[in-house]
């Protein structure tokens, strides 16, 4: 079976739409037909200013989220990152063989650099990719499914991939990025040229996977659209009403074009309504079953454990091929 890998940051209290359509659902389903190993990344969720009191729960709600989504442990390898040390080995041989310029083109890092303010920004904000590289590369996966704002990393992980096996020798399988088009970029509902985003969405402009439904609900029916009324799916034009089609049709299984045709002669009213109503009927289930797996956190550290000693073995000796590849004296 081929191989997928993807992780997560348990940043938040909840993962949001984005992350849920954008990702975890392709977890799920490629997990089917691929080896899948998917981790909570809390070494990336501390490249920015963090609440240390938080991380360990938001760790576990995390993978709960998973696990309620759909991930089955016993096929897919579901871990913490920092369980597994191979991690930050791996980054630190990818780090001395990236360019201080490459790293600093990163889009996400300017962006978030930025925010952070004129040299506030942590060493481990830019080296954050270069981590990425290390998660992907250990675990030699075919496919990354992520949405569209990590496909510059995968592109820097490819780069730092070809270049380890062309200097020292062939150890790295260049992975693909699997993102889905119609999802790849679900959008801020109250900022519909903006993508949906745990770190500058504002509340109402955000669905929380573990909200009160009822305020999910509110918030689509509050969802900023435009002011000409026709239901009809054109990005270009109407980024709010065919964020609200592209979330239907992801939810239901049906098409954003018959959608838009079943709302013809109605207004946006009605299509935030029964949105509104496929939202609650998604999140309730999920929120009830996270819910429900955070009652037995030994069961669910039990599940961890498995998980993180499953990815070392494979993590493990991918490394050990690294070392002894740079050159490393091996202790005996
Ligand atoms: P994170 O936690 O920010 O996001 C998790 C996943 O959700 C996707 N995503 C979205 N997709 C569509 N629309 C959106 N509005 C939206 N917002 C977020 C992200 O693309 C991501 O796939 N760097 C990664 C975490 C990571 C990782 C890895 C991923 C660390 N190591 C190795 C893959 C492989 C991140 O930012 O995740």
């Amino acid at each position: 079976r081929p191989r997928v890998l993807s992780g997560i940051q348990p940043t938040a209290d909840s993962f949001h739409f984005g992350n849920y359509l954008g990702a975890v659902r392709q977890y799920v389903s490629l997990q089917e037909t691929h080896d899948a190993f998917i981790f909570v990344a809390d070494l990336h969720a501390i490249t920015m200013q963090h609440d240390p009191k938080l991380l360990a729960e938001r760790t576990r709600i995390s993978a709960a989220q998973l696990i309620a989504a759909g991930l089955d442990p016993a096929r897919t390898t579901l871990f913490v990152q920092s369980h597994v040390l191979a991690h930050t080995q791996l980054a630190w041989v990818l780090q001395c063989l990236a360019g201080f310029g490459e790293a600093r083109r990163m889009t996400q890092f300017k962006d978030k650099s930025a925010k952070e303010g004129e040299g506030a920004a942590s060493v481990g904000l830019f080296t954050y990719p270069i981590l990425q590289a290390a998660d992907i590369l250990l675990y030699r996966p075919q496919y990354v499914p992520v949405g569209e704002d990590q496909r510059q990393h995968l592109e820097l992980t490819r780069d730092l991939a070809q270049r380890f096996n062309h200097r020292y020798a062939k150890t790295f399988r260049l992975p693909e990025p699997y993102i889905l088009k119609e999802t790849a970029k679900i959008a801020d509902l109250a900022d519909p040229t903006r993508k949906m985003s745990k770190s500058s969405s504002s509340p109402a402009g955000i669905i929380e996977m573990l909200d009160e439904p009822a305020r999910s609900a509110k918030k689509v029916r509050s969802a900023v659209t435009d002011s000409d009324a026709v239901v009809a799916y054109d990005p270009e034009t109407k980024p709010g009403v065919s964020n609200l089609l592209t979330i239907f049709a992801a939810l239901t299984g049906r098409g954003v074009e018959e959608i838009a045709a079943s709302f013809e002669g109605r207004g946006y009213g009605d299509l935030k309504g029964e949105l509104a109503e496929v939202v609650v009927e998604f999140v309730t289930p999920f929120r009830d079953r996270t819910l429900e797996l955070l009652e037995d956190r030994t069961a669910l550290d039990a599940i961890l454990r498995d998980g993180a000693e499953r990815a070392a073995a494979v993590a493990d000796t991918t490394l050990a091929q690294v070392y002894e590849r740079v050159g490393f004296l091996s202790p005996s």
